[in-house]
This record gives C-alpha cells, sequence and structure tokens, in this order.
C-alpha cells in the first residue's frame, strides 16, 4: 500500500514498475544503460547473436574490449604510460595480487586501514608477505573509533622512508567515509617521497576525476561504478608493471593480463561489455566532473535532511569525511526504529536502505546511476520519518 505521503519522484518511478535502488553493489544501474543491455543480450549490433553467445576472440567482441579500454582511458584521463587491464576475483583478491607482485624479499608495504575492507586488505597481506620474503606494516588505522574518520599525518606513522608501497582505501563503503577535499575532490595521504600508492577505489571510481599519474596502481571491481559484478579495473603504471615479480603463477602476474590483452584465458565478457557501456554512459552524462558535481549535490540533499532531522539520528562519519557515495546514519531511538525506517522506506519505494551488519543503522549508496529523484525521495523520507516518530 502506497503512503499518501510518499515524494512524487518515487510514485513515478514506482509506477514504471521500478524502485530506487540504494544497495552498496551489486547497485543501481541507470536506465538507459539497461535498456541498451536488454538489446544487446537479444541481438548484438545486427549480429543475429546476443552479446554473451559471441566468442571472445571474434571481432565484435574485439571491439567491446577495445573500445571500453579506450572510454576507461577517456574517462580517466589516463596517459599511455599506465595499461587498464580486466581482472577477475573481485576487489578481493587484490589482496593477494598486489602484494605477491609487487611486494618482494626483504621490502615493506603499508597500509592504511580506514574501514572493514582495508582491514581485509591488511590481513590477507599480512598472512602471504612471508611467502615474498617481505613484511606489511600499519601505517594508521581509524578503527578506534569504529571507522568513523580519517586518520590525519599526524597520525601515520610509516615502516620507512621508502615503502614498497603505500595501500590506501578512497571510499569506505561499510562505514561511510572518504579521502576528500571538502569540494569532494580526491585526496590522497601524505605520503614518502616517491613511494607508489596502490588505491582500492571499488566504490569511488569515477564517480569524480582523478589524477591517475599520482597512483601506482588503482583497482575496482565493476558493481557499483563500473556495471556489474563479475570484472575488475586495474589501472597500473607501466613501471610497476616491469617491477612485478615473475617468480609468482602466471594467472596472478600483472604482466600477463598486459601482454595477453586481458584475455589469458576466457574472460569475463559480459562484465567487460557492461563496463564498455557505463563509460559510454559516463561520457554523456559529460564525464566526470559532470558527475561529482552531481553526486554532491545528491549526497547533499540527504546529509542535510538528516543535519536537520539531528534530534533523531546520527550520522556515522565525522563531517569533514564524510563519503559522497555511501551516508550512513542512524535512530537516536535505537535499533528497532532502524528497522522501521527500513522496513518503511521499502514499502515507499526506497530499497536497499539496511546498514552493513559491522556499522549498524542505514545506509544510502548514492552512485553515479542514482538519479537526483531519488535523492530527493530519500531526503524527503527521512524528513517524514522523523517527524511522524520523533
Ligand atoms: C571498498 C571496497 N573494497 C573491496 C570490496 C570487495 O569487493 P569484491 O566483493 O568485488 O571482492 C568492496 C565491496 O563492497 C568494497 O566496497
Amino acid at each position: 500500500m502506497l503512503s499518501t505521503r510518499m515524494p512524487s519522484s518515487a510514485v513515478e518511478n514506482l509506477a514504471s514498475g521500478r524502485v530506487f535502488n540504494f544497495n552498496a553493489g551489486p547497485s543501481v544501474l541507470p536506465e538507459e544503460v539497461l535498456r541498451q543491455f536488454q538489446q544487446d543480450i537479444w541481438n548484438f549490433r545486427g549480429t543475429g547473436l546476443g552479446i554473451m553467445e559471441h566468442s571472445h576472440r571474434a571481432a565484435p567482441f574485439q571491439k567491446v574490449l577495445e573500445d571500453a579500454i579506450a572510454d576507461v582511458r577517456k574517462i580517466g584521463n589516463i596517459p599511455a604510460s599506465y595499461h587498464v587491464l580486466f581482472m577477475t576475483g573481485g576487489s578481493s583478491s587484490q589482496n593477494f595480487i598486489v602484494p605477491a607482485n609487487l611486494l618482494s624479499e626483504g621490502q615493506t608495504a603499508d597500509y592504511i586501514v580506514t574501514g572493514y575492507w582495508g582491514q581485509r586488505s591488511f590481513d590477507d597481506a599480512t598472512q602471504h608477505a612471508a611467502s615474498y620474503g617481505g613484511r606489511v606494516h600499519l601505517a594508521a588505522s581509524s578503527k578506534d573509533t569504529n571507522h568513523s574518520y580519517i586518520p590525519n599525518a599526524a597520525q601515520t606513522r610509516y615502516s620507512g622512508p621508502a615503502p614498497a608501497y603505500v595501500h590506501t582505501t578512497s571510499n569506505n563503503t561499510i562505514y561511510g567515509t572518504q579521502w576528500r577535499t571538502p569540494s569532494g575532490h580526491e585526496r590522497l595521504p601524505e605520503l614518502p617521497a616517491g613511494t607508489p600508492v596502490v588505491c582500492d577505489a571499488c566504490s569511488d571510481i569515477f564517480s569524480r576525476p582523478i589524477d591517475v599519474t599520482k597512483y601506482g596502481l588503482i583497482y575496482a571491481s565493476a558493481q557499483k561504478n563500473l556495471g556489474i559484478t563479475g570484472a575488475t579495473v586495474v589501472i597500473v603504471s607501466d613501471e610497476l608493471v616491469q617491477r612485478a615479480s615473475t617468480k609468482i603463477p602466471r594467472m596472478l602476474q600483472l604482466r600477463t593480463y598486459v601482454k595477453e590483452q586481458s584475455m589469458p584465458n576466457t574472460p569475463p565478457a559480459f562484465t567487460i561489455y557492461t563496463v564498455g557501456v557505463m563509460a559510454k554512459w559516463i561520457l554523456d552524462q559529460g564525464g566526470v566532473h559532470t558527475l561529482l558535481d552531481r553526486n554532491v549535490r545528491k549526497a547533499g540533499l540527504v546529509y542535510d535532511a538528516i543535519d536537520k532531522a539531528s534530534a533523531f539520528y546520527t550520522p556515522h562519519a565525522r563531517l569533514e569525511d564524510r563519503s559522497v557515495m555511501n551516508i550512513v546514519f542512524r535512530c537516536n531511538a535505537g535499533e528497532a526504529m532502524d528497522v522501521k525506517f527500513t522496513a518503511e522506506a521499502a514499502q515507499q519505494g526506497l530499497a536497499g536502505l539496511t546498514g552493513h551488519r559491522a556499522a549498524g543503522g542505514m545506509r544510502a549508496s548514492l552512485y553515479n546511476a542514482m538519479p537526483e529523484a531519488g535523492a530527493k525521495a530519500l531526503a524527503g523520507f527521512i524528513a517524514d520519518f522523523a517527524q511522524r516518530n520523533g
């Protein structure tokens, strides 16, 4: 039953048979993109075969792969000295792929842990470091406050002047914090000079401009801002590829994916295709500068609604570190009210708002594909729910 208080944008959305999807990933995809998938699954560019039925070695898929890489390069302004690779195993597999390639005998890799996924990266690297003859060092952690902030330079202690790399997570999906400037632009930790940064950008890649040349390696599985689950986009400098280990299994070596153009075996072809369609959509929107403006506006609407009802809700993240992608908050009245919130929201066409068990409360993911109407509808519901229950 639809509430009479339901925001009009949510009513229009429900009328089309869809709800607003605030899930953290897999997550919302743009309507135009979904309609393109529908068409191409049935008959891809007049070939009489759907995209999922084509051989990965045949010309139609080769073109998909080339175009996807070219468009990702355009979006990220990625220079020729960097490779764009498609790998498998999700962002989680980069937890062992990165140290296996980049941590060699006698070296130390530093980790800045700002959330659940950063902790997983640190733990996985620690478990295997000894087998490469390397070590892993915890340079900073925000665990003391259940990851509500991004550590500053004074809270960060590197292992020495030349770590093998520093690993960081640009956006903390579960706790809703992000490395960012006040205007939402990218921000990196202060680093020992010349140290390559390895960045898990799984939940904010291409939601804003990035200067790729400041990084050694960036990885992101596709299921949030870039398409569907199944492939991980890895952007890596040629310098790091040249330096990477040759002693590990061939399918783990970064250079294999460079040499074999991301196809050392049958690749996750459909996911790569979806990344290509999403990349074109991002370009059609005006690129990452336009998306940043839109994403900041969307997050602003929701944070404003939470702040205006501060007697009723508490956001998890410290003000200056609030994520533009994932908004984490809870009801001051306790868990039962959180449950009521998400249940009523779902009834009103606002789906996927339950927080991760590690942070509790609610989480609204506002990736690139979430329309402004969705953020507006959620902001309206936040205000209305507080008024009715406060
Ligand atoms: C920041 C971040 N890193 C890593 C992961 C793990 O990604 P995957 O499930 O693709 O391994 C996630 C998943 O949500 C994430 O948000």
